[in-house]
């Protein structure tokens, strides 16, 4: 089975967010996972570029920036030079978000796109070879530890249907509530990515614990 898990660093303990986010490499995490949030997009703010670029300073692992703020293509040239391997655009923040896609790829950046809980799956029609992953919110953005939303399975599996509709070769990627009791079905319904914060960086036994739980629960 390949999938990939990718702690979110938001849930991280900042005091000491180099030696957490080397525990779950040592833990076997896939990709680190910074969302980046602008108090407009969504209500809360939390890490620019700068903090990716002391992420990739301290790990070699690919770095997957999550961009919850208005008119990202005025930074995605700041989050490419910081270090980014991958960078997911929201699509209810991008008018041309076609364009947006493809300056990501022109930055040598792997190009994602997201979609929120409320956004249909058909706006990314046209685009599935435009990506190279599609988020799919389990929850809406903007906090960690918020409830996993069910009918979101239906929509990773209608995502997956058009992904093979269109010979599209992305990955489906969620966000938001995964744990040990969510991330099988999401592995069932098509998602082979899985970003989990709380889950991972607020596991009673520790940090490589909850990378093992996620594990154990895919393999079950
Ligand atoms: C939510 C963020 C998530 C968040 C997930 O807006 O995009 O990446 O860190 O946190 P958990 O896994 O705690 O739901
Ligand atoms: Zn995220």
């Amino acid at each position: 089975m390949t999938y990939i898990i990718a702690p979110s660093v938001l849930a991280a303990d900042l005091n000491h967010l180099g030696d957490q986010v080397q525990q779950a490499a040592d833990a076997g995490a896939d990709w680190i996972h910074v969302d980046v949030m602008d108090g407009r997009f969504v209500p809360n703010i939390t890490f620019g570029p700068n903090v990716v670029k002391a992420l990739r300073k301290i790990t070699n692992l690919p770095i997957d920036v999550h961009l919850m703020i208005v008119e990202p293509e005025k930074h995605l040239r700041a989050f490419a030079d910081a270090g980014a391997t991958h960078i997911t655009v929201h699509y209810e923040t991008c008018p041309h978000i076609h364009r947006t896609l493809q300056s990501i790829r022109e930055m040598g950046v792997s190009p994602a796109i997201v979609i929120n809980p409320g956004t249909a799956v058909n706006v990314l029609h046209e685009l599935t070879q435009d990506f190279d992953t599609v988020l799919i919110m389990t929850v809406n953005p903007g906090f960690g530890g918020q409830v996993f939303i069910k009918t979101m399975l239906n929509k990773i599996q209608l995502t997956k249907a058009l992904l093979t509709e269109t010979k599209s070769e992305a990955k489906i990627q969620v966000d938001g509530g995964i744990d040990h009791l969510t991330i099988q079905a999401c592995y069932e319904a098509g998602a082979t990515n899985f970003i989990a914060g709380s889950a991972i960086f607020k596991h009673p036994d520790g940090i490589a614990a909850g990378i093992k739980a996620l594990q154990k629960a895919l393999h079950k």
